[in-house]
This record gives C-alpha cells, structure tokens and sequence, in this order.
C-alpha cells in the first residue's frame, strides 16, 4: 500500500517536472516559454516562444513561418517598445502577403520569370509577382509550419526551427532541409544561424523579413532612421525589379550610405532606380565580402536613441524601405500600415543569381552545407 502511494506520488512528481520543461526553460535571467498560438485550417497547432534575456529583451517567435512576431528593446530611457511589425493572432499571419516578420524561402527575393539553370538542366519555379518569382513562390517557407525544437545547450536561449521542404516544392529540384536557430544573446542580438542541406542540385538563399520601425510607434514612418551601408556599389535593377547584372557605384547617388543619412533625405529624388523601386527596394554588394561575419548595416533612430547594427557573413543586403505598404495591412493594435513605417534588411545572395554568372553562386549540392550568420544587434547611442 504504501509502496503504490509511493510510486504514484513519484510519477506525479515526474509529471509535473516534464510538463514545467515544455511550458518554460529558464537559465540564469534568461527564459523561453511556449504557448498556444493557434490552429491552422487542418488542425495542426502552433506555438509561440518567448525568448528574453536577462536585460529583458524579448523576441516572440512562431513555428509557422518561423516569424519573428515580436522584438521589445529598450530606447535611451530603458523603455521597451515592440520595434517590429507583425499581426495580433494568427489569422494575419495565414492571410499576410508582406512577409511580415518571416524568413523566406527557398530563394529570398526574384527570379527573373522563375526559371533557372543548374548543369544544364532547366527548371520553372512558382511565378507569384507579376512575371517573376519572388520569396519562394505561392508557399514559401513563410506559409509553412517548421518544426520547433528549445536548445538546451546554451546559456542564452535559443530556439532551432526545422523545415524539410520536399523535391519539386515550387518548381524546386531536391528535397532541402534548413534548420534556422533564432538565438537572444546576453549582448541583446538576435542572432540567425542557417544550416541546410540537399539531396539534389538545388538552389538555396533564405533571409529573414522583419519590418523594423526603431521607434517603436508604427504610426511613424522610418524616413527619420539614419542608415549606413558599408557597400560601394549596389545592383540597379529594371522595371520589374529583376537586376540588370551591373554593379553600380553608389557614389554620387541617392544609393550612397557610406556615411550616415537620413533614409528620407533623397529617396523622393529624381532617380530612375527610385522610381523602378518606388523608393529603396534594392540589394548592395557589401564592400569586403570573404564570408566571415562582419558589421555591414547601422540604422539609428534619433528620438528614442535605437541603434541597430546588422552583421552578416552573405554577399548582399537587401534594403527595402516599406514603399508597398499602403495602410491596407491590419497589424498589431489594429493599427493600419502606412506607407514606410517598416523596413527590411535582409541579408542574402543578389537577387536573380542564378541568371547572373558574375554574382556569387547560390547554389546548393548533395554533401555540401549551407550556412549563414546573420545578427541584428540592439544598443542606444
Ligand atoms: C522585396 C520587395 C517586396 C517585399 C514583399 C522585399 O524583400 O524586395 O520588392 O515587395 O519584400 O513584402
């Protein structure tokens, strides 16, 4: 008798341990916790982890699309404010076209009318904007449920997201499978490691899509940031957005922001690029490209004193300044996005690579693994 009280009261105890596990991990001022976010239409559930460090930085992260839903840091006054743009519940997300938020995938940004060619052999992927391919076609890696895995090993919290997308997804030859681990560091970055690999010839160019607004107010547009980009040229692209090949110099052009600028200051100049992008929306060859990990991108908001500097160990950055946003989005609070009040900087190979034999090679072959190590680091100034 007592024996079996015993042993009951022992499994009870196990229980509560290995449910206490699920719910949260806590480690030295740092935690992650998992919730219930929603169901998707077939019923499978989906989660939401919340990282925060011991500074308490938090980034909320969903296992659909592997988006980052929140980032609150601090401004000059330790104030935390949520600086990205997202949607209140689920229904957004299934619904949104922006991206918000999302890492995206197979291949981040175009493909000029979604063809390709790897050892001679041709393939057609999804064509979803306007003649060309963008973000990985109809269901992207943002439309997808990824497998959510808490990494214990580390002092920092840490959550690994796995996505195995099959041969044929998209047009896309070979079975690909990308694990992205979103870590918050005790220096307040969150860092994004990728590591994927192919069972055929593929092409393979994930990047992460949040929409930053420094400020913390989406009522704001992000034309006050002040941006540098560490690149002496860019790629100049034609009406479709597709790049011509060139490599342009940005000096003397509205596309310089080697010293510090105000991102609205000339993107209303007369520029034929500008009006192609209908403000920034083009990708920067960054300058010392040798694929370690270096700082490329500050953006800094005078009024809350947010800084943000980019690292990143890939060839290009993407900045895209909002200019699609147009107060259709219904985001967070209810709140309707307005023209520039978020931007992306995401860092990948050039669009339209695979067209283009003297940008860097995107693509992925069996026994090779693919890497990238992406930063976004918070401070004030
Ligand atoms: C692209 C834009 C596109 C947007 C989608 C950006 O990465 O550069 O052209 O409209 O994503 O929201």
């Amino acid at each position: 008798m007592w024996k079996n009280l015993l042993l009951f009261l022992l499994m009870l105890l196990a229980l509560i341990v290995l449910s206490c596990q699920d719910k949260s991990v806590k480690k030295a001022g740092t935690m992650i916790e998992k919730a219930i976010y929603g169901k998707l239409p077939d019923g499978r559930e989906v989660f939401q982890y919340t990282l925060k460090n011991a500074a308490g930085v938090e980034v909320r992260i969903i296992n659909y699309g592997a988006i980052v839903t929140t980032l609150k840091v601090p401004d000059r006054n330790g104030k935390l404010a949520d600086i990205v743009l997202g949607y209140d519940s689920l229904a957004g997300y299934l619904g949104d076209n922006a991206y918000l938020g999302a890492i995206v995938g197979r291949y981040g940004n175009r493909i000029g009318k979604g063809k390709f060619k790897i050892d001679e052999q041709e393939y057609q992927v999804t064509v979803n904007d306007g003649a060309n391919h963008l973000h990985g076609g109809k269901v992207g890696f943002n439309k997808v449920l990824w497998d959510a895995q808490v990494e214990s090993s580390t002092t920092e919290p840490a959550l690994a997201l796995t996505y195995v997308s099959l041969d044929g997804e998209e047009g896309y030859p070979g079975t690909v499978t990308l694990t992205v681990t979103y870590t918050l560091t005790n220096e307040n970055e969150l860092r994004i490691d990728y590591e994927g690999t192919t069972d055929k010839p593929t092409i393979l160019n994930p990047t992460h899509h949040s929409y930053f607004n420094l400020t913390g107010n989406p009522e704001e547009t992000i034309l006050n940031h002040e941006l540098t980009i560490d690149a002496a040229k860019f790629t100049p692209v034609d009406a479709g957005l597709i790049p011509t090949g060139e490599l342009a110099d940005v000096a003397s052009t509205p596309f310089d922001f080697n010293e510090s600028e105000k991102i609205g200051l000339r993107i209303n100049a007369q520029n034929e690029q500008l009006q192609f992008g209908r403000g920034y929306d083009h990708n920067w060859v960054l300058n010392s490209y040798d694929r370690t990990v270096h700082k490329v991108v500050t953006l800094y908001e005078p009024l809350s004193g947010r800084l943000m500097e980019v690292f990143t160990d890939q060839p290009g950055m993407q900045f895209y300044s909002g200019n699609f946003l147009n107060g259709t989005i219904r985001g967070k609070n209810g709140e309707l996005y307005q023209h520039r009040t978020g931007l992306c900087l995401e860092a990948q190979c050039f669009p339209d690579s695979p067209n283009k034999p003297n940008f860097p090679s995107v693509i992925l072959r069996p026994g090779q693994i693919y890497h990238q190590r992406t930063i976004y680091k918070f401070s004030i100034k």
